[in-house]
């Protein structure tokens, strides 16, 4: 493969004056073409992700504790989420936009779902929604693909359930496996266009990914999905703390950042900053 087929780019043919659709992922699918999804939380971060030719970003309830400072996803809100939607689809040019639906924006039953869903098309211009959760889930879905907007689900571990599962590998044994199979085949069924799959066993998330028609994006699950994604903060290194095992670091924003406002901190204490060419005659 070159590298101009390997690029993220070749997903819709080139770089081209439109946004990465739906249909271009299941093109994708059907060619066996890998893409990368990274999730972003604001208008410059995202900006930077859609000129490397990020084609699907996610601005994911991992905004809770990514950008908001919450403990976890739980408490963000559908005015949070649409607020940071709309600043990434201001943002980007190329990258389909996916909005998720935060905890308790879906669960009380698919009109609820097509109300918030609405939202985050109308309101913020997100291209598509995710949500969580297989059987339990697919009215939802149903309703919101009958109203015209395309819906990724999430299986696996689905953090808005943190109180009741915890972080663990799901699928784990054979009847935890035989019922995350079943919650795949319903969300596709129901018409998700992506089934995200988070910290599964591999052999498991390669199993899902070829018995579904639609593309799986794996978190934790393994090299074998049609996608990957990764938190954008866990990716670039700005992430405190001790991360989960499959997660790969490209770079050390964490440190860079502080070593340049240790560096403007000196500058301004010993009167380095600001110089002549800072000032104004
Ligand atoms: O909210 C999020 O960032 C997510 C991804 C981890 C898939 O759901």
């Amino acid at each position: 493969m070159t590298p101009a087929q390997n690029s993220p780019r070749t997903l819709y043919g080139g770089t081209r004056n439109r946004r990465v659709t739906v249909r271009d992922l299941a093109a994708a699918k059907e060619r066996g073409e890998r893409w990368p999804m990274l999730t972003a939380y604001d208008a410059m971060t995202a900006s930077v992700f859609d000129e490397a030719g990020i084609p699907v970003l996610l601005v994911g309830d991992s905004m809770g504790n990514c950008h908001l400072g919450y403990e976890t996803t739980v408490p963000v809100t559908m005015d949070e989420m649409t607020l940071l939607s709309a600043a990434v689809v201001r943002g980007t040019k190329q990258a389909l936009v996916i909005g998720d639906l935060p905890f308790g924006s879906y669960q009380e039953g698919p009109r609820q779902a097509l109300h918030n869903a609405t939202r985050l098309i109308k309101e913020a211009g997100v291209g598509a929604v995710k949500l969580e959760g297989g059987e339990r889930s697919a009215d939802q879905i149903e309703l919101l693909v009958q109203a015209g907007i395309p819906v990724m689900a999430h299986l696996g571990l689905t953090p808005q359930s943190v109180h009741a599962m915890g972080y663990r590998v799901q699928g784990r044994g054979e009847e935890a496996a035989a019922q995350l199979l079943r919650d795949a085949k319903a969300v596709q069924d129901a018409g998700a266009f992506a089934v995200v799959l988070e910290v599964v066993p591999a052999e498991l998330a390669a199993e899902v990914t070829r018995s579904l028609h639609v593309p799986t994006v794996g978190i934790g699950a393994g090299p074998e999905c049609d996608a990957q994604v990764l938190v954008w903060t866990d990716m670039a290194g700005l992430t405190p703390g001790r991360l989960p095992r499959f997660v790969k670091q490209y770079a050390q924003l964490r440190e860079s950042l502080g070593d340049a406002a240790r560096a403007f901190a000196e500058d301004v204490t010993v009167g380095g900053f600001p110089e002549e060419q800072h000032s104004f005659a």
